[in-house]
Order: C-alpha cells, then structure tokens, then sequence
C-alpha cells in the first residue's frame, strides 16, 4: 500500500463556543488542520480568533464543543500538550529588564528537551542582540525573540496570533520568511492576522471568522475562485475598432469605456489570457494593460457587505 498522501490531521475543533457574559466571542466554531500547514484564522478585530487559539492551546476552556490536538485532550493531556506545541508569547508577558540571551534560558529550562537558545537566536538573526535588554529591541526584533521562544520546545505545531502587527512591511516581510522557514521544516503553524495580505502569502487554508463565526474555509485561491470569479483587464487604445471585438470575447461580462481607456470584466481562469488574444488577433495596438485580480479583501467584502478594515 505504501504510504498515505493524506496528511495526518494534528487539530480537529468542533463546535466550540465561549461567551463572556454577554458576549459571544465563539460560536460553533469547527475546522481541522492538517500535518505541516499553514493555517489562518481571518477575521476583523473583535471576530473571535484569539478566543479560539487559546481554546485549542488550551489556555481558554471552551463552553461547549470538542478539541483533539496531536491526538491529546488539551485539558486534560495539558502537560504532553504543553510540551509538543509552541505558543508565541504577548509583549506584556517578558520583562522590560530581562536581557535576550536570559529569556532564552528561562524558556529553555521549562522543557525536558530544549534546542539550542544560541543557535535560535542565530537563525532569526538575533545572535548580536543576546545581551540586549528586551525593552530596547525594535518590534521586529521583539516578534523575532516571542518566535524564538515559541520554538524553544522544538513545537510541532506552533501557533501565532498577530505575528505582525505593528510592523513596518520590511519586517514584516523578513517575518514572514521565518514563519515559511518554520512549515519548511515540516511544522504545523497555526497563526490569525486581520491583513488580508498575509494570509494570502502565508497560509495553505483559512477559515474566514466573524462575529464568532466561522463563514468559510479554504484555500486562499479556492476562496477567491468560489466567491469572487471575476476578474477584470483595463487596457487603453486609439483603436477604433477595439471596442466591439472586446465585446465579441466569449466570457466577457461587460466592457465599460472612458475615453480611451477600457475595463473589461469575465470570469474564469482563462480570462486574461483571451483578451490578450483578442488583441493579438485583431492587432489592437495598446499603450496601457494592467489586470485586477480580485483578492481576500474582496471575498471578506463579498461574504460580510462590509470590508475588513472597518
Ligand atoms: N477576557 C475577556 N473578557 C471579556 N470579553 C472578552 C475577553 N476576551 C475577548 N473578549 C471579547 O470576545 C470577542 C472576541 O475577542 P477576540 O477573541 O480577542 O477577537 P480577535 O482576536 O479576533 O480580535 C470580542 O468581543 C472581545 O471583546
Ligand atoms: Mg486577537
């Protein structure tokens, strides 16, 4: 039979749900994340993904529902379950005072088996800043040390709630490098963000919370595709003629025009390629093409009537 091409299911979560007093932070919430993915809970602020990590680290305990991590009860099995996932700390939680290099030894010596705190640093390039008090470190470098302790344990699944936020985009772009170093290297990565960008770049699959809730989950393309198919070209021409072979492309939906420059929308993977067919055919000479691909704003958009960054 040989092996599987299923990959081994590490986190199965059904049906859990959390109030706070009045507040329904978590509402049936249920999906499952495979051996060495890179799962993203998305959602606005307030939607209810920390509240949901924290369950399945066993931080929070739900109200109701089932979840099985690595196969373990995280309440009951806490300390297996402690010692096999790594959770990245937030900034309150370290001392102002405590130096780099003193973090890393107080971290490694909570574990039976830690990896070494020196070579961490070195791969996260923190290997000049191990004297460095905690407080005089940039962000960037801060959500580095939070990643370094959070693989200390050598985790095999490691969870990250907001890696980035607050980041200027250079760092944040050297983050996400490490958190693919981090799959690369065969780990399960649970993380939640509310930029529509980084769950593009970073996960496998998402699951798109609101209020609670979750509305769908996918790959980020599949999401696209299943909710927002359409795609559009704007293209400008003299052409006289360009307009009504535009009009003739089958999978065209519409072609709207001003001026001299147009916005033609169709479905479908091919779309693209047949406008530039088109133009090739009828050697439409243009002077301006740029395509718009609709993204993960848009199917938050789609699925909720109102963007994320509301
Ligand atoms: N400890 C708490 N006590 C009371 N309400 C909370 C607490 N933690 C979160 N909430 C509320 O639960 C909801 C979900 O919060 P949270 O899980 O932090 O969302 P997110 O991480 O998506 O921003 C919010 O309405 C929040 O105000
Ligand atoms: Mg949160």
């Amino acid at each position: 039979m040989g092996a599987s091409a299923t990959p081994r299911s590490v986190i199965q979560v059904s049906r859990i749900r959390k109030t706070y007093g009045a507040t329904v932070a978590v509402s049936e919430v249920s999906f499952d994340v495979s051996e060495g993915e890179v799962f993203g809970l998305i959602g606005p602020n307030g939607a209810g993904k920390t509240t949901t990590m924290e369950c399945v680290e066993g931080v929070r305990r739900p109200d109701g529902g089932e979840i099985s991590i690595l196969g373990l009860d995280p309440f009951r099995d806490v300390y297996q379950v402690q010692n096999r996932i790594g959770v990245q700390l937030q900034q309150a939680q370290l001392q102002k005072r405590i130096k780099v290099w003193e973090a890393v030894d107080l971290w490694a010596s909570l574990y039976p088996k830690p990896m070494d705190g020196n070579r961490l640093l070195e791969q996260l390039g923190l290997a000049d800043k191990r004297n460095a008090l905690f407080m005089t470190l940039s962000g960037g470098q801060k959500q580095r040390l939070f990643i370094a302790l959070a693989l200390i344990n050598d985790p095999e699944v490691v969870f990250l709630d907001e890696l980035t936020t607050g980041l200027d985009p250079q760092s944040r772009r050297a983050i996400w490098d490490l958190v693919r170093g981090i799959r690369d290297r065969g780990k399960t990565v649970v993380l939640t963000t509310h930029l529509m960008e980084e769950a593009e770049r970073l996960c496998d699959r998402v699951a798109i919370i609101e209020r609670g809730k979750i509305i769908d989950i996918g790959g980020p393309e599949e999401l696209v595709s299943r909710h927002c198919p359409t795609r559009a070209v704007v293209l400008a021409t003299e052409d006289a003629l360009a307009e009504e072979r535009l009009r003739a492309i089958p999978r065209v939906e519409t072609v709207m025009r001003r001026g001299s420059e147009f916005t033609i929308q169709g479905q479908g993977d091919d779309f693209v390629t047949e406008v530039i067919q088109c133009l090739s055919e009828n050697r439409i000479r243009i002077t301006y093409f740029r395509t718009v691909l609709p993204n993960l704003e848009d199917v938050f958009l789609k699925l909720t009537g109102h963007s994320i960054r509301d």
